[in-house]
This record gives C-alpha cells, sequence and structure tokens, in this order.
C-alpha cells in the first residue's frame, strides 16, 4: 500500500482498505492535498487486487470532514472555481462508480465537501455525533463537489431545498429519518461497516460491481455541470469574498447581494 501524507490509507483483516483523512487540527477540510491524496487511494483501490472493499472515514473525534478548505477558497475566481468543482465530482464520481464497495464512516463533522464526500460513498453508517449540512450559502456560495445533485438524489427536492437554501446542520437521527445514512452506529461504527462489508463480499464480486454501475446509471449528468459552472460564477462575487473572508476573520457574514 502507498504510503501518504495528509490521509491514511491501510489494508485491514478481510481485504478492506480503510482510508482516513488526516487533518484533524483542521478538522480534515479537504485542501488541494487531500483531494489529490484521496484521488490516488481511489486509483490505488481500483488497482490493487488484494483490496475487495473501502471505508473512508475522518481522523480525531470530531469531524468526518468539515468540507473544503476555506483558506483555498477564498483565493478562487469564476474560472479557477469552476475548474475546482470540476475536479472534486470528477474525484467523487470515482468513488460513486468504484467498482468495489464504499462505506463512509462520519464520525462527526461531514459540512459541504465533507457531506458530499460520504453522499458519494454507496453507503453511510453515521456516529451518534455526526452532523450534516449543506453551509456553503453561508460562504456566499453554493456545494460544489456533486452535493446539489446527490442530496437531492438521495433526500427529494423538497429537503435538498430546505438544506441548500438554508444551511441548516442536522444530527444523526434526523439524518437517518430522512434518509441520508444507511445506519446510526450503536457501538463501534468501524467494525460495523466492516460487518456490513463482510456480507457483501461473500456475495459474487462481479454482480455486486454491475449493481454500482446500474444503479448509479439510475441518475443523469448534466446537473453536475451546472453545478460547476454556477460555483464558478459565484466565485468572482463580493458576497463569496465577504462570506470566506467572514470565517475566516471568525465574524458573522454582511451579504451585499453582488
Ligand atoms: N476549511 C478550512 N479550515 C477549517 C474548515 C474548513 N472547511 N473547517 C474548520 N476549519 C478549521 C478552523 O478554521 C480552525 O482552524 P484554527 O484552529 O487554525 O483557527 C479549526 O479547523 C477548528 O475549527 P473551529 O475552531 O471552527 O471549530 P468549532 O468547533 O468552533 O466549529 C465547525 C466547528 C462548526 C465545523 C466550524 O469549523 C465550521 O463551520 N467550519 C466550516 C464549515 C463549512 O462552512 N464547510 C463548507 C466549506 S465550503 C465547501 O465545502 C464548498 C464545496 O462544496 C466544495
Amino acid at each position: 500500500m502507498s504510503s501518504y501524507q495528509t490521509i491514511n490509507y491501510e489494508l485491514q483483516d478481510n481485504n478492506i482498505a480503510l482510508l482516513t483523512i488526516n487533518r484533524p487540527d483542521k478538522l480534515n477540510a479537504l485542501n488541494s492535498d487531500v483531494l489529490n491524496e484521496l484521488s490516488a487511494a481511489i486509483s490505488e483501490t481500483e488497482s490493487n487486487e488484494s483490496v475487495k472493499a473501502l471505508i473512508i472515514t475522518g481522523a480525531g473525534e470530531k469531524a468526518f470532514v468539515a468540507g473544503a478548505d476555506i483558506k483555498e477558497l477564498s483565493n478562487l475566481d469564476a474560472e479557477t472555481g469552476e475548474k475546482l468543482s470540476m475536479r472534486g465530482q470528477e474525484i467523487f464520481a470515482s468513488i460513486e462508480n468504484c467498482s468495489k464497495p464504499v462505506v463512509a464512516v462520519v464520525n462527526g463533522y461531514a459540512l459541504g465537501g465533507g457531506a458530499e464526500l460520504a453522499m458519494a460513498c454507496h453507503i453511510r453508517i453515521a456516529t451518534s455525533n455526526a452532523v450534516f449540512g449543506l453551509p456553503e450559502v453561508s460562504l456566499g456560495l453554493i456545494p460544489g463537489y456533486g452535493g446539489t445533485q446527490r442530496l437531492t438524489h438521495l433526500v427529494g427536492k423538497a429537503k435538498a431545498f430546505e438544506f441548500v437554501l438554508t444551511g441548516k446542520q442536522i444530527k444523526a437521527d434526523e439524518a437517518l429519518r430522512i434518509g441520508l445514512v444507511n445506519k446510526v452506529s450503536e457501538n463501534n461504527a468501524i467494525d460495523e461497516a466492516k460487518d456490513l462489508l463482510g456480507i457483501i463480499m461473500k456475495k459474487g464480486p462481479v454482480a455486486v460491481s454491475k449493481a454500482i454501475s446500474a444503479i448509479n446509471a439510475s441518475f443523469g449528468d448534466d446537473g453536475y455541470k451546472k453545478e460547476a459552472e454556477l460555483f464558478g460564477s459565484l466565485c468572482e462575487t463580493e458576497d463569496f469574498r465577504e462570506g470566506t473572508s467572514a470565517f475566516l476573520e471568525k465574524r458573522k457574514a454582511e451579504f451585499k447581494g453582488r
């Protein structure tokens, strides 16, 4: 297994790889190094025949992933913003389309890009302290790593409007109630993910990978392009500059609507 700087990627018992996003002091926020290493680890998952399934989680007690790295975002313009969104979408699509089953163990904050990462996985198990939300509008932005699409697919249009337009955060029990997660862990979420993957891995591997493709084929791709375009265009607004500066300066944003 390759070694990485911002993630841990290890082969566990039973041919399951455990990928841990490892920037706990920044609540595992996704900067470009994490995205690049995440992408490489997904390719490794596909190509390494010893790996039969993948679990993705976050380091530390507090967060799965608290979103894209806002410090990096604050420097974007329309072109680089759209490009970043497309890059994130591409990596998350490689997770969603992975031919081996992928389970997210959501162990704390899963906000913005973190919720989007969890939603790109095939199955989600939340710990009882998990918190989900797409708070991008608070930054003068929209979700850019597929969140406007996958949230709508998972919970329907009504809830997607409510969450994306308000940026509200919900706890694990509500996430379970609305179908955003498959299970709230009662004990050790990683062990529960391994047990679930153990069941899947006893089935025909070719059938499992075709089932993943078939389920993914039920949704179209146009919305992702639109999301990336809009994400990029927002990166040039005053509201976005104000929203990201306010977060970094630890104050409330004052939006002007332009
Ligand atoms: N990007 C960069 N740094 C982040 C971060 C992020 N998304 N989330 C947290 N951090 C950093 C904080 O700046 C802080 O760093 P310092 O110690 O250097 O100041 C550290 O992680 C700990 O965070 P807090 O002190 O804020 O912890 P808290 O317990 O008070 O709050 C939180 C936790 C509610 C999750 C809060 O950190 C927060 O609101 N984070 C941002 C969430 C967010 O807006 N995510 C969406 C990002 S945009 C996006 O993801 C776009 C997209 O779709 C592609």
